[in-house]
């Protein structure tokens, strides 16, 4: 990887189920940067689970907690960064993580991420509904935010190991 990219960080964006957990692990793994999971670090400061805290405070309490964390992010360095997929629906993050390094965003058919959520039951925002048309709807409405990306990859139908391998060649 480039000079230039050793000195930032790497910011996965993407829906629920696009993989951005597993690959940032692998991906921090081979580029020997840390890993951070920006709602695993909330859960972690909060004590409750995400569920819990858009059941107790309401999805703006648990955006304004996202925030704060996206925030962080700018004294950070080498650290391969998961997002949640929501994370880039705020103007603010958007340029927060654009700033904190590159930004990669992953994607998928709605079909694959169908798949990949049936057992889910920490995602509050398909609780009550995780068909097609549901999934295809948020992903329309997201889309203009996901696009922003430096590079967009389709995890469609490939491995960890073939999407981690598609990002170390840009970088
Ligand atoms: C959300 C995605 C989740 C989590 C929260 C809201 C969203 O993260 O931040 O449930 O708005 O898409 P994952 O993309 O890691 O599931």
């Amino acid at each position: 990887i480039s000079a230039l990219s050793k000195m930032r960080n790497i910011v996965l964006t993407g829906f629920m189920g696009t993989g951005k957990s597993s690959v940032g692990k692998l991906l921090a793994q081979r580029l020997g940067f840390r890993y951070c999971d920006l709602d695993a670090r909330i859960v972690e400061e909060e004590g409750i689970s995400i569920n819990e805290i858009f059941s107790r405070h309401g999805e703006s309490h648990f955006r304004a907690l996202e925030t704060s964390a996206v925030r962080r992010l700018a004294q950070e360095q080498q650290c391969v960064v998961s997002t949640g997929g929501g994370a880039v629906i705020a103007p603010e993050n958007r340029r927060l993580l654009m700033e904190a390094g590159v930004v990669v965003n992953l994607t998928a058919s709605v079909e694959e991420i169908c798949r990949r959520l049936r057992e889910e039951t920490d995602r509050p925002l398909l609780r009550d509904n995780r068909s097609e048309e549901h999934i295809e709807r948020m992903l329309a409405e997201r889309e203009p935010y996901y696009a922003h990306a430096e590079l967009r990859i389709d995890t469609t139908g490939k491995s960890v190991e073939d999407v981690v391998a598609e990002i170390i060649v840009y970088l």
